[in-house]
Protein backbone atom coordinates (compact mmCIF):
# COMPACT_ATOMS: atom_id res chain seq x y z
CA UNK A 1 0.00 0.00 0.00
CA UNK A 2 1.28 3.73 -0.57
CA UNK A 3 2.00 6.03 2.15
CA UNK A 4 -0.67 8.63 2.62
CA UNK A 5 -0.09 12.05 1.11
CA UNK A 6 -0.30 14.96 3.12
CA UNK A 7 -3.33 16.89 2.87
CA UNK A 8 -2.59 20.17 2.82
CA UNK A 9 -5.99 21.87 3.96
CA UNK A 10 -8.43 20.77 7.02
CA UNK A 11 -11.32 19.24 6.53
CA UNK A 12 -14.02 21.33 6.45
CA UNK A 13 -17.29 20.53 8.49
CA UNK A 14 -20.11 22.28 6.46
CA UNK A 15 -18.80 21.24 2.83
CA UNK A 16 -19.30 18.32 0.14
CA UNK A 17 -17.03 16.01 1.98
CA UNK A 18 -20.19 15.62 4.43
CA UNK A 19 -23.19 16.20 2.51
CA UNK A 20 -22.11 14.03 -0.13
CA UNK A 21 -23.32 10.99 1.92
CA UNK A 22 -26.61 11.83 2.48
CA UNK A 23 -27.51 13.03 -1.49
CA UNK A 24 -26.18 9.79 -2.31
CA UNK A 25 -28.83 7.88 0.10
CA UNK A 26 -31.30 10.44 -0.58
CA UNK A 27 -30.70 9.38 -4.43
CA UNK A 28 -31.77 5.77 -4.05
CA UNK A 29 -35.40 4.30 -5.33
CA UNK A 30 -34.83 0.42 -3.64
CA UNK A 31 -36.18 -2.27 -5.74
CA UNK A 32 -36.96 -3.51 -2.16
CA UNK A 33 -37.15 -2.21 1.76
CA UNK A 34 -34.21 -4.71 2.61
CA UNK A 35 -31.94 -3.38 -0.51
CA UNK A 36 -32.59 0.00 0.45
CA UNK A 37 -31.46 -0.71 4.43
CA UNK A 38 -28.02 -2.74 3.17
CA UNK A 39 -27.30 0.24 0.13
CA UNK A 40 -27.65 2.95 2.45
CA UNK A 41 -25.50 1.63 5.50
CA UNK A 42 -22.89 0.43 2.82
CA UNK A 43 -22.59 4.13 1.09
CA UNK A 44 -22.69 5.34 4.82
CA UNK A 45 -19.80 3.27 6.38
CA UNK A 46 -17.96 3.34 3.08
CA UNK A 47 -17.95 7.41 3.39
CA UNK A 48 -17.46 7.48 6.99
CA UNK A 49 -14.56 4.65 6.25
CA UNK A 50 -13.28 7.55 3.40
CA UNK A 51 -12.85 10.41 5.47
CA UNK A 52 -12.18 8.29 8.73
CA UNK A 53 -8.37 7.20 6.63
CA UNK A 54 -8.85 10.65 4.65
CA UNK A 55 -7.82 8.41 1.61
CA UNK A 56 -5.65 9.84 -1.35
CA UNK A 57 -6.36 9.77 -4.67
CA UNK A 58 -3.52 7.45 -5.33
CA UNK A 59 -4.98 5.20 -2.47
CA UNK A 60 -8.12 5.29 -3.77
CA UNK A 61 -6.85 4.09 -7.63
CA UNK A 62 -4.45 1.41 -5.77
CA UNK A 63 -7.89 -0.03 -4.21
CA UNK A 64 -9.42 0.27 -7.69
CA UNK A 65 -6.67 -1.39 -9.53
CA UNK A 66 -6.82 -4.30 -6.99
CA UNK A 67 -10.41 -4.74 -7.36
CA UNK A 68 -10.23 -5.02 -11.63
CA UNK A 69 -7.13 -7.63 -10.97
CA UNK A 70 -9.10 -9.64 -8.80
CA UNK A 71 -11.97 -9.64 -10.92
CA UNK A 72 -10.06 -10.51 -13.91
CA UNK A 73 -8.10 -13.21 -11.82
CA UNK A 74 -11.88 -15.07 -11.37
CA UNK A 75 -12.32 -18.09 -13.25
CA UNK A 76 -15.32 -21.37 -12.58
CA UNK A 77 -12.23 -23.05 -10.35
CA UNK A 78 -10.88 -19.37 -8.60
CA UNK A 79 -12.61 -16.99 -7.18
CA UNK A 80 -10.83 -13.77 -5.83
CA UNK A 81 -13.53 -12.23 -4.22
CA UNK A 82 -14.38 -15.42 -1.85
CA UNK A 83 -10.55 -15.48 -0.89
CA UNK A 84 -10.80 -12.08 0.32
CA UNK A 85 -13.86 -11.99 1.69
CA UNK A 86 -12.27 -14.96 3.70
CA UNK A 87 -8.87 -13.38 4.90
CA UNK A 88 -10.36 -10.53 6.07
CA UNK A 89 -12.83 -11.92 8.25
CA UNK A 90 -15.85 -11.35 6.33
CA UNK A 91 -16.94 -14.82 5.05
CA UNK A 92 -16.68 -15.78 8.84
CA UNK A 93 -18.41 -12.95 10.58
CA UNK A 94 -21.41 -14.13 8.28
CA UNK A 95 -21.05 -17.53 8.86
CA UNK A 96 -21.36 -16.63 12.72
CA UNK A 97 -24.27 -13.89 12.28
CA UNK A 98 -26.50 -16.59 10.28
CA UNK A 99 -25.50 -20.20 11.65
CA UNK A 100 -26.34 -19.23 15.45
CA UNK A 101 -26.07 -22.77 16.36
CA UNK A 102 -26.54 -23.85 20.22
CA UNK A 103 -22.68 -24.42 22.12
CA UNK A 104 -23.02 -28.13 21.90
CA UNK A 105 -23.88 -28.66 18.39
CA UNK A 106 -21.01 -29.03 15.69
CA UNK A 107 -20.01 -25.78 15.05
CA UNK A 108 -20.19 -24.49 10.90
CA UNK A 109 -17.05 -23.19 9.02
CA UNK A 110 -16.00 -21.29 6.48
CA UNK A 111 -16.78 -23.56 2.92
CA UNK A 112 -13.66 -22.70 0.90
CA UNK A 113 -12.83 -22.62 -2.60
CA UNK A 114 -12.31 -26.43 -2.93
CA UNK A 115 -15.33 -27.69 -2.74
CA UNK A 116 -16.51 -30.77 -5.74
CA UNK A 117 -19.98 -30.96 -5.96
CA UNK A 118 -20.86 -34.42 -7.03
CA UNK A 119 -18.51 -36.60 -4.91
CA UNK A 120 -19.76 -40.28 -5.33
CA UNK A 121 -21.16 -42.25 -2.52
CA UNK A 122 -18.90 -44.54 -1.09
CA UNK A 123 -19.67 -48.21 1.32
CA UNK A 124 -18.76 -46.86 5.16
CA UNK A 125 -14.95 -48.09 5.43
CA UNK A 126 -13.58 -47.02 2.21
CA UNK A 127 -10.40 -45.29 1.47
CA UNK A 128 -10.35 -42.14 0.20
CA UNK A 129 -6.43 -41.50 -0.11
CA UNK A 130 -6.25 -44.40 -3.02
CA UNK A 131 -3.72 -42.83 -5.29
CA UNK A 132 -2.55 -39.61 -3.13
CA UNK A 133 0.46 -39.29 -1.08
CA UNK A 134 -0.15 -38.31 2.84
CA UNK A 135 0.17 -40.29 6.08
CA UNK A 136 -2.66 -42.82 6.73
CA UNK A 137 -5.56 -42.00 9.07
CA UNK A 138 -8.49 -43.91 9.81
CA UNK A 139 -11.44 -41.78 10.58
CA UNK A 140 -14.50 -42.56 12.82
CA UNK A 141 -17.37 -41.26 15.07
CA UNK A 142 -21.10 -41.13 15.50
CA UNK A 143 -23.42 -38.75 14.32
CA UNK A 144 -25.84 -37.38 16.60
CA UNK A 145 -28.96 -35.26 17.64
CA UNK A 146 -28.04 -32.65 20.22
CA UNK A 147 -30.34 -35.17 22.84
CA UNK A 148 -27.14 -37.19 21.28
CA UNK A 149 -29.26 -39.85 19.39
CA UNK A 150 -27.90 -41.64 16.64
CA UNK A 151 -29.23 -40.05 13.17
CA UNK A 152 -29.75 -42.92 10.86
CA UNK A 153 -29.49 -41.54 7.05
CA UNK A 154 -27.21 -39.24 7.95
CA UNK A 155 -24.65 -37.89 5.14
CA UNK A 156 -21.19 -36.85 5.58
CA UNK A 157 -19.59 -35.20 1.84
CA UNK A 158 -15.81 -35.31 2.97
CA UNK A 159 -12.99 -34.12 1.42
CA UNK A 160 -9.30 -32.76 1.85
CA UNK A 161 -6.03 -32.29 0.19
CA UNK A 162 -3.33 -34.83 0.02
CA UNK A 163 -0.75 -35.28 2.94
CA UNK A 164 1.29 -32.33 1.42
CA UNK A 165 -2.11 -30.05 1.47
CA UNK A 166 -2.62 -29.53 -2.60
CA UNK A 167 -6.45 -30.95 -3.66
CA UNK A 168 -6.56 -32.63 -6.66
CA UNK A 169 -8.29 -29.95 -8.38
CA UNK A 170 -4.75 -27.68 -7.75
CA UNK A 171 -2.79 -30.80 -9.61
CA UNK A 172 -4.95 -30.31 -12.38
CA UNK A 173 -7.08 -33.54 -11.47
CA UNK A 174 -10.07 -33.77 -13.71
CA UNK A 175 -10.77 -37.09 -11.81
CA UNK A 176 -11.62 -36.67 -7.66
CA UNK A 177 -9.15 -38.06 -5.33
CA UNK A 178 -9.64 -37.78 -1.44
CA UNK A 179 -13.86 -37.07 -1.36
CA UNK A 180 -16.64 -39.09 -1.62
CA UNK A 181 -19.73 -39.42 0.63
CA UNK A 182 -20.91 -41.45 3.55
CA UNK A 183 -24.21 -42.43 4.50
CA UNK A 184 -25.18 -43.77 8.37
CA UNK A 185 -27.08 -46.82 8.97
CA UNK A 186 -29.19 -47.05 12.54
CA UNK A 187 -26.01 -46.50 14.35
CA UNK A 188 -25.12 -43.15 13.08
CA UNK A 189 -21.82 -44.55 12.48
CA UNK A 190 -19.37 -43.54 10.13
CA UNK A 191 -15.93 -44.78 9.51
CA UNK A 192 -13.42 -44.16 6.44
CA UNK A 193 -9.63 -44.16 5.75
CA UNK A 194 -8.02 -41.14 4.16
CA UNK A 195 -4.54 -38.89 5.40
CA UNK A 196 -3.87 -37.06 7.90
CA UNK A 197 -4.45 -33.12 6.63
CA UNK A 198 -1.55 -31.04 6.34
CA UNK A 199 -1.57 -27.32 6.89
CA UNK A 200 -1.32 -25.43 3.20
CA UNK A 201 -1.67 -22.17 2.03
CA UNK A 202 -4.19 -20.23 0.24
CA UNK A 203 -3.50 -19.17 -3.36
CA UNK A 204 -1.35 -16.47 -3.17
CA UNK A 205 -0.48 -15.53 -6.43
CA UNK A 206 -3.21 -12.76 -7.07
CA UNK A 207 -3.91 -9.76 -5.23
CA UNK A 208 -4.95 -11.76 -2.29
CA UNK A 209 -1.62 -12.51 -1.90
CA UNK A 210 -0.03 -9.04 -2.67
CA UNK A 211 -2.69 -7.66 -0.10
CA UNK A 212 -1.47 -10.58 2.68
CA UNK A 213 2.06 -8.97 2.45
CA UNK A 214 1.46 -5.77 2.70
CA UNK A 215 -0.47 -6.18 6.08
CA UNK A 216 2.11 -8.61 7.31
CA UNK A 217 0.43 -11.71 7.10
CA UNK A 218 0.87 -15.41 6.26
CA UNK A 219 -1.06 -17.30 4.11
CA UNK A 220 -1.38 -20.73 5.87
CA UNK A 221 -4.31 -22.83 6.91
CA UNK A 222 -4.20 -25.49 9.50
CA UNK A 223 -4.86 -28.57 8.61
CA UNK A 224 -7.78 -30.05 8.23
CA UNK A 225 -10.73 -32.44 6.63
CA UNK A 226 -13.74 -30.85 5.15
CA UNK A 227 -16.84 -31.99 6.47
CA UNK A 228 -20.69 -31.40 4.86
CA UNK A 229 -23.36 -32.95 7.35
CA UNK A 230 -26.70 -33.42 6.26
CA UNK A 231 -29.85 -34.79 7.50
CA UNK A 232 -33.32 -34.74 7.09
CA UNK A 233 -34.89 -32.63 10.26
CA UNK A 234 -31.37 -31.21 11.13
CA UNK A 235 -29.70 -27.75 9.92
CA UNK A 236 -27.02 -28.45 7.18
CA UNK A 237 -23.30 -27.92 8.48
CA UNK A 238 -20.59 -27.12 6.69
CA UNK A 239 -17.37 -27.88 8.74
CA UNK A 240 -13.78 -28.96 9.34
CA UNK A 241 -12.33 -30.82 11.94
CA UNK A 242 -8.74 -29.84 12.73
CA UNK A 243 -5.67 -31.70 14.18
CA UNK A 244 -4.42 -30.60 18.01
CA UNK A 245 -0.92 -30.85 16.61
CA UNK A 246 -1.33 -28.50 13.10
CA UNK A 247 1.04 -25.36 13.25
CA UNK A 248 -1.94 -22.10 12.11
CA UNK A 249 -4.31 -23.22 14.39
CA UNK A 250 -3.95 -19.77 16.50
CA UNK A 251 -3.53 -18.00 13.41
CA UNK A 252 -5.27 -19.57 10.48
CA UNK A 253 -5.53 -17.19 7.51
CA UNK A 254 -8.83 -17.22 7.01
CA UNK A 255 -10.22 -17.17 10.63
CA UNK A 256 -11.84 -20.46 10.09
CA UNK A 257 -10.93 -22.64 13.18
CA UNK A 258 -13.39 -23.30 16.39
CA UNK A 259 -12.25 -24.84 19.77
CA UNK A 260 -14.75 -27.33 19.32
CA UNK A 261 -13.47 -28.61 16.25
CA UNK A 262 -9.66 -29.44 17.00
CA UNK A 263 -9.35 -32.85 17.72
CA UNK A 264 -6.85 -35.17 18.53
CA UNK A 265 -5.09 -37.13 15.87
CA UNK A 266 -3.37 -40.41 17.52
CA UNK A 267 -0.30 -41.89 16.05
CA UNK A 268 0.08 -45.47 15.70
CA UNK A 269 2.86 -48.24 14.65
CA UNK A 270 2.95 -49.93 11.61
CA UNK A 271 0.17 -52.78 12.36
CA UNK A 272 -3.12 -53.56 12.64
CA UNK A 273 -5.70 -50.81 12.16
CA UNK A 274 -9.40 -50.41 13.01
CA UNK A 275 -10.94 -51.46 10.57
CA UNK A 276 -8.53 -55.19 10.53
CA UNK A 277 -6.20 -54.59 7.68
CA UNK A 278 -2.87 -54.50 8.16
CA UNK A 279 -0.90 -50.85 8.20
CA UNK A 280 2.92 -51.03 7.02
CA UNK A 281 3.41 -47.78 8.09
CA UNK A 282 2.96 -45.51 10.86
CA UNK A 283 -0.80 -44.33 10.96
CA UNK A 284 -3.20 -42.07 12.65
CA UNK A 285 -6.83 -42.59 14.09
CA UNK A 286 -9.49 -39.62 14.59
CA UNK A 287 -12.39 -40.07 16.53
CA UNK A 288 -14.92 -36.79 16.49
CA UNK A 289 -18.72 -37.59 16.90
CA UNK A 290 -21.09 -34.65 15.07
CA UNK A 291 -23.75 -33.48 16.82
CA UNK A 292 -26.57 -31.31 14.14
CA UNK A 293 -28.89 -29.26 15.51
CA UNK A 294 -32.33 -29.46 14.36
CA UNK A 295 -33.55 -27.34 11.79
CA UNK A 296 -35.94 -24.97 13.69
CA UNK A 297 -32.58 -23.76 15.71
CA UNK A 298 -29.49 -22.30 13.78
CA UNK A 299 -31.02 -19.92 11.47
CA UNK A 300 -31.79 -16.22 12.49
CA UNK A 301 -33.54 -15.02 9.27
CA UNK A 302 -35.45 -16.22 6.04
C1 LIG B 1 -9.96 -24.25 2.36
O1 LIG B 1 -10.27 -24.68 3.42
O2 LIG B 1 -9.75 -25.08 1.53
C2 LIG B 1 -9.90 -22.77 2.11
C3 LIG B 1 -10.78 -21.95 2.76
C4 LIG B 1 -10.76 -20.59 2.52
C5 LIG B 1 -9.83 -20.06 1.63
C6 LIG B 1 -8.93 -20.89 0.98
C7 LIG B 1 -8.94 -22.27 1.23
FE1 LIG C 1 -9.32 -26.77 2.87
Amino acid sequence: MNSPEVLTTAPSTDSREFSITQEAIDRMQPVDERTGVVISSLIRHLHDFIRDVQLTEKEWMTAIQFLTRAGQICTDKRQEFILLSDVLGVSILVDAINNRLPPQATQQTVLGPYYWEGAPERPMGSDLAEGIIGEPCFYSGVVTSLDGTPIEGACLDVWSGDGEGNYDMQLGSTEMKARGKFVTGADGRYWFRSIKPFYYPVPTDGPVGQLLTAIGRHPNRPGHMHFILSAEGHKTVVTHIFPSDSPYLDSDTVFGVKDGLITEFLRHEPGQAPTGETVTTPFYTCEYNFRLAPVSLGATQA
